[in-house]
């Protein structure tokens, strides 16, 4: 069966069993603090678990793409190292809320996996929870009873707190799972061993492909355990092992999913697969790494230095020296196999095909700036070890290392290659402690934790209020406190209904104040969206939790948001209308200062066009289009009225739609009611992001006034400073630049002058020692015109040997110069010459045997090294 049908199969099952086909959510995790990646099937539906919101389905099916970087095997440093943990996979997942339970989420899978699939029921193991004492859980003897009816009863093995009960997080839904197990040994090896040892063991055929999770409990901020009021089904089944057991394979790479790109990466790079182990662990994590990038690419987040940006990088960065290690691939690569990719899985995830050129432009520009990178890194750490040697030590520091890793991005593995292919050592411990250190920083700065929600008063579906007016009176729901060390304690109250808008959609979070009945107010101070609800954030307690509240927002921050954001919609139409429909936005962030706008274009805007495109927007303002709003439309129908939809955006069933004229737009943030209110629109700067990613930063309203009277404050300086009876401050930049070119042009002339006496000078004051010529003295010249003048002496005297030392602004500098043939007749390397007499100026140094150069800052030093540069001779 082939991987497509498996996927296909699994859907139509459980659509026939009544549960609607979802799709998967974006792999990149935009709206929620607490998860950078979806890892599990189960993210998109947490605030059904949570009981914040009621699904629209109560049967639920999809294939969800997940990352995970991070855990016992997904440990990014461990895949592709075996054959079975990846970072991106599919989850295949069924999904029950408050409807059925344990009977029919096991009957069903064993019907799915034995009836449909046709495994063999003899290589099958399924675990249930032992039970817990310490946490006075009982062995799960209900989802045994229904196993017993379909398996064997020595195939139904106990498994322990760890194996056998999910949690979501350190809170949260959470409760006993049953997991499936597949022995995928050949006869004979099941003779030897007894599959039911290996289970759990990390046998790399004898997996786990299924888990299924009953959430019966709620896990509270004290460690204990309520029942929850609703019980559901979370079930997770591993796509490519699935499809590994379906195959008849041993190993997820000898899988349709991966083998379409092992044959393509066997093709570019002429190593073949199969043949040696660190060759085929090199394809492995470069098959398994692709993934992650493209997909993470296509749902919007680029590599970058920081969060989510450093992860997707990080893994993109591990291929590329896994092939540059053992693949010998010196040049980009990688990028060429997601052709491969979008042709193999472009059906079942099209943004991998629609966005395919924007993929790999960007692998491509990553790949050759880390393989820069490298280059830089390996001649960083030869002058470690040439330091290292110096002070005769065969061993490199681990902070040193860990400085290499950090700073330069210089994977340790293949620092730890380069050091034994060169008899050196590398201080493990010590990079070790460096790491761990660094582990610790970041931890104890990003460490949060929170009390358990105290609940006010019911209410379990919260409204938001925000598009139509800025007040509202409203009850406090529910309130928790968080404290982190970077903003100690704060609190988090949901409100039955709000008109505060929560961050999301790249627009930041609402600010304004809540008021008792009697006139206590708190600030708050942020509005953030968390498992579909909307939390206010405040410094302090209110008073009065119970009463009524008037909730209102900052109106003043509010108007500026609004016209921020239209604002980029507008700014999205320009793109388009002007550089063409290509454009498609990447990222926007939206504040009441200013705006900001990412969007595929592979060319640098050139000033017509960003005056063009600034015309378009104020022309847009200046026909004072009225905002034409649909909040109850159908994704599918939007999308057919023309409506932009963004990847990598998660849509609910009834989308919102946001018009300006011929701008129409998905869109869940505030506007202007008129174009009117933008007043002016004016753009910043525009940069690159990444390869193929262009940046606009812009500012609207007041911003721009204020921008217009600094500019126009500058431009009075402007004027003073340059003194000049002109009324044209350009003409008068103009003639100063004119007159700076040509003193700029004498000056060079008075130095060649000065440049040619001391040429001829030098060459008269060589003297012979030992058959060469030896010139050393001082100059005040710059380092151009002494490299200049040491090539013209060399070229009009045989068997030179000439030292300049000169100092200039407290460096001083030192040249040294030896004519060709003395390099090997003498054996004289000015190189080596340099670096030692480096010392006198407490400076270091190199170049080539023939030509070199050091600085150092002490100038005191330079009569030292001029003397001492004799008795190379
Ligand atoms: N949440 C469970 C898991 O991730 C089952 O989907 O394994």
């Amino acid at each position: 069966m082939k991987s497509e049908q498996i996927r296909s199969t699994f859907l139509e099952f459980f659509n026939n069993k009544k549960h609607e086909i979802v799709a998967s959510a974006p792999m990149v995790i935009k709206n929620d603090p607490t998860l950078m990646f979806t890892n599990a099937g189960m993210n998109q539906f947490k605030e059904y678990f949570l009981g914040n919101s009621t699904p629209k389905s109560d049967r639920v099916v999809d294939t969800q793409k997940c990352l995970r970087v991070s855990g016992k095997h997904n440990d990014l440093e461990e895949v592709g190292v075996d054959t079975y943990h990846h970072t991106m996979f599919e989850m295949l997942g069924n999904w029950s809320f408050g409807d059925y339970f344990k009977k029919e989420a096991i009957a069903w899978a064993w019907e799915l996996l034995v009836d449909v699939y046709g495994m063999d029921k003899d290589s099958l193991y399924v675990t249930i929870f032992e039970g817990d004492a310490s946490e006075g859980l009982e062995r799960d003897t209900e989802a045994y009873d229904y196993w017993a009816t379909l398996i064997d009863k020595d195939r139904i093995l106990n498994g322990n707190k760890k194996d056998n009960f999910w949690e979501m997080g350190d809170q949260g839904p959470c409760g006993p799972c049953s997991e499936i197990h597949v022995d995928l040994r050949s006869d004979a090896e099941k003779a030897k061993v007894d599959g039911a040892t290996l289970v759990n063991n990390d046998h790399p055929q004898v997996v786990e492909i299924w888990n299924l999770v009953f959430m019966q409990f709620n896990r509270m901020a004290d460690g204990s355990l309520k029942t929850l009021p609703a019980q559901h089904v979370d079930t997770g089944m591993g796509f490519e092992r699935l499809a590994m057991a379906l195959q008849g394979k041993t190993s997820n790479y000898d899988t349709d999913v991966f083998q379409p790109l092992i044959t393509e990466i066997e093709t570019i790079t002429g190593h073949p697969y199969g043949k040696k182990q660190e060759d085929d662990i090199a394809i492995r994590v470069i098959s398994d790494h692709v993934r992650a990038v493209s997909f993470s690419i296509a749902d919007g987040q680029l590599p970058s230095n920081t969060g989510a940006g450093y992860v997707i990088r990080r893994i993109l960065r591990r291929a590329i020296r896994y092939g540059f290690t053992y693949l010998d691939k010196k040049e980009p690569f990688i990028y060429m196999l997601v052709q491969t990719l979008a042709h193999q899985m472009g059906d079942a995830f099209p943004e991998l095909k629609s966005q395919k050129d924007l993929i790999t432009n960007v692998i491509k520009e990553e790949e050759q700036s880390f393989l820069r990178t490298l280059d830089q890194g390996l001649i960083l750490l030869d002058s470690m070890i040439a330091s290292a040697k110096a002070n005769s030590s065969n061993q490199i520091e681990g902070s040193k290392a860990f400085e290499l890793y950090d700073t330069f991005g210089f994977p340790i593995d293949l620092t730890a290659l380069i050091l034994r292919e060169k008899g050196m050592q590398l201080d493990e411990a010590g990079f070790d402690k460096a790491m761990q250190e660094q582990k610790n920083r970041s931890r104890a700065a990003s460490a949060t934790s929170s009390t358990d929600w105290t609940e006010l008063r019911k209410d379990d579906t919260q409204e938001f209020v925000g598009y139509d007016r800025l007040e509202a009176d409203v009850f406090i729901t529910k309130y928790r406190m968080v404290s982190s060390k970077k903003e100690g304690d704060m609190y988090q109250l949901v409100f039955n209904m709000t008109p505060f808008y929560g961050e999301s959609g790249g627009q930041t979070g609402d600010k304004g104040y809540l008021e008792s009945a009697s006139g206590d107010t708190v600030y708050i101070i942020d509005t953030k969206k968390e498992n579909g609800q909307t939390v206010h954030l405040t410094k302090n307690l209110p008073k009065d939790l119970n009463g009524p509240h008037k909730a209102v927002v900052d109106l003043h921050q509010r108007q500026r948001s609004a016209a921020n954001h239209t604002a980029t919609h507008l700014l999205h139409q320009a793109l388009r209308k002007i550089l063409g429909t290509h454009v498609e936005q990447k990222g926007s962030m939206v504040r009441s200062a200013s705006l900001r706008f990412d969007f595929s274009h592979f060319a640098k805007l050139s000033p017509e066009e960003i005056t063009q495109i600034e015309q378009f927007v104020n022309a847009r303002i200046a026909e004072h289009l009225e905002l034409e709003e649909n909040r109850s439309n159908t994704y599918e129908q939007a999308i057919k009225d023309g409506a932009i939809g963004l990847f990598g955006e998660k849509y609910g069933d009834v989308v919102r739609t946001i018009k300006f004229g011929a701008s129409h737009e998905l869109c869940g943030g505030t506007h202007v009611k008129n174009t009117a209110d933008i007043w002016h629109f004016k753009i910043k700067s525009e940069g690159a992001v990444a390869a193929g990613i262009r940046r606009i930063e812009a500012i609207t309203g007041d911003a721009v006034k204020e921008y217009f009277e600094q500019q126009s404050e500058t431009l009075e300086e402007i004027k003073t400073a340059l003194k000049s009876s002109s009324q044209d401050p350009v003409e008068s930049v103009k003639s100063l630049q004119e007159e700076n070119a040509a003193l700029k042009k004498e000056i060079e002339q008075l130095l060649k002058d000065k440049a040619g006496n001391l040429k001829g000078d030098l060459i008269a004051s060589a003297t012979e020692v030992n058959g060469v010529n030896f010139i050393s003295t001082s100059t005040d010249l710059d380092t151009k015109s002494i490299k200049d003048l040491a090539f013209e002496i060399d070229r009009e005297m045989d068997n030179l040997f000439m030292i300049l030392g000169s100092n200039a602004d407290d460096k001083a500098t030192l040249t040294v110069i030896i004519s060709k043939n003395l390099v090997d007749e003498k054996q004289l390397n000015a190189g080596t010459i340099v670096r030692e007499l480096g010392k006198h100026i407490q400076g270091g140094g190199g170049g080539q045997p023939h030509f070199a150069t050091a600085g150092g800052k002490n100038p005191q030093g330079i009569a030292a090294a001029l003397e001492a540069a004799k008795s190379y001779l």
